[in-house]
């Protein structure tokens, strides 16, 4: 074994690497920053979520050469956010770096990042795409404009102006971390933007230029799903203190199979000149496979059913929601007889609230358990 490719000092930077299927990038990230590092004490945390191409067993072949190596696997977990948290946990070292898995990052700035923070009394370095002497590489005009546009949305949540609020790239220092930690979302992709828009106080920040690299092996993971994470933590960052995003998704969902269940049964009055009750049968079915699968879609996306235990989940889902609607109309008729008659749609939203709260709360218990494996 080379001695050169181990180090017995106590790390001072733990480099934090999530990883979703990249194998053939391992083994060159580790000599990327073998070369890059220097004489910095420092470690590499590979986290990864499960992957099934053997990423796994290449970080296990280096790290039984060089104990600088390390690796957190999850199971039935994924994004990237959480995965770097998790990480940098697992380490104790003052300062920590979020870095891509696919060499897209430039990992020669990460000596000028650690000088930031020890030498320069900077809180936090970010590697910037949108400062002179960065760049997007080549990123086609598409990608390019939605990361403006992401850019330029994260000005909402945050206090401190930014050139690159959606970069994966940066290094902070370990207090700043534990700073964010009790509000942070760790939702989706955009870690950076959650930290700082987290903290009790804008950090000192240090930008430094880079160019977005092309992927050489492997392929992105960014889907529409990214969108929907990012437009969640946003919100999340700006209501998430008072009520959880993902119940006011609910609720959204709610609103629009109530809108659904009146054209079901307008159209099943008119055109299948149903009766009544017939009508609002096919009506209240239809509202109930609606919601089931914007839910399962959006709200509930990260723990998303598939195949037969999407059938299962429908099953589970409708018998909630007949519980529901029993505890909705119970409220609304105990408090319709007390309280003055004309606050009959006092008494109507009260019981629609609370079979809301209770389809939620049952639902994300039962329907979509956070602790069933991806
Ligand atoms: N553990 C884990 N879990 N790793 C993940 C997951 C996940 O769910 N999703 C992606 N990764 C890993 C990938 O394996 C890769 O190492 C890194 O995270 C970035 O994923 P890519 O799919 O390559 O992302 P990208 O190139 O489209 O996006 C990059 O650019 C953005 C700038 O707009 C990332 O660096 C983002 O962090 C960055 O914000
Ligand atoms: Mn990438």
């Amino acid at each position: 074994m080379d001695p050169a490719a181990s180090d017995s000092r106590a790390p001072d930077l733990a480099v934090v690497i999530p990883v979703l299927n990249e194998a053939p990038n391992v083994a060159p990230m580790v000599e990327c920053l073998r070369a890059a590092l220097g004489d910095i004490a420092w470690e590499a945390i590979f986290v990864d979520d499960d992957s099934t191409d053997g990423t796994r067993e290449a970080v296990a072949a280096i790290g039984r050469q060089d104990t600088r190596v390390r690796l957190l696997h999850r199971v039935g977990r994924r994004g990237l956010a959480s995965a770097f948290v998790e990480g940098a946990l697992a380490s104790f070292a003052p300062c920590v770096a979020a870095i891509d898995g696919d060499l897209q990052h430039d990992e020669t700035l990460l000596p000028a990042m650690y000088a930031a923070l020890t030498e320069e009394g900077y809180e936090l370095a970010i590697g910037s795409r949108y400062i002179a002497g960065g760049g997007l590489g080549e990123w086609d005009r598409t990608r390019a404009g939605m990361s403006g546009f992401a850019t330029r949305l994260a000005r909402v949540v945050l206090k401190v102006p930014m050139s690159d609020p959606m970069s994966g790239f940066f290094m902070l220092r370990r207090e700043t971390l534990l700073a964010a930690l009790p509000r942070l979302s760790a939702i989706g992709f955009k870690i950076l933007l959650d930290v700082v828009a987290s903290l009790p106080a804008p950090p000192r920040i240090k930008e430094l230029p880079y160019q977005f690299r092309t992927r050489s092996a492997g392929e992105s993971k960014l889907d529409a799903g990214v969108l929907r994470d990012y437009l969640m933590l946003l919100a999340d960052k700006v209501v998430g203190e008072y009520v959880p995003v993902r119940f006011l998704m609910f609720a959204a969902v709610g609103a629009l199979g109530i809108a659904l269940h009146l054209v079901v049964l307008r159209l099943s009055l008119g055109l299948l000149t149903a009766h009544f009750g017939v009508a609002q049968s096919i009506a209240t079915a239809a509202a109930i496979v609606a919601n089931f699968w914007l839910n399962n879609f959006f709200t509930f996306r990260d723990r998303r059913l598939r195949g037969l235990a999407m059938l299962k989940g429908l099953a589970i889902f409708a018998l909630i929601c007949s519980v529901g609607a029993f505890a909705n109309v119970s409220v609304a008729v105990f408090l319709f007889s007390p309280v003055v008659h004309e606050a009959w749609w006092l008494a109507g939203l009260s019981g629609a609230a609370m079979s809301l709260v209770w389809n939620y709360a049952v639902s994300s218990l039962f329907t979509w358990r956070s602790w069933r494996r991806a």
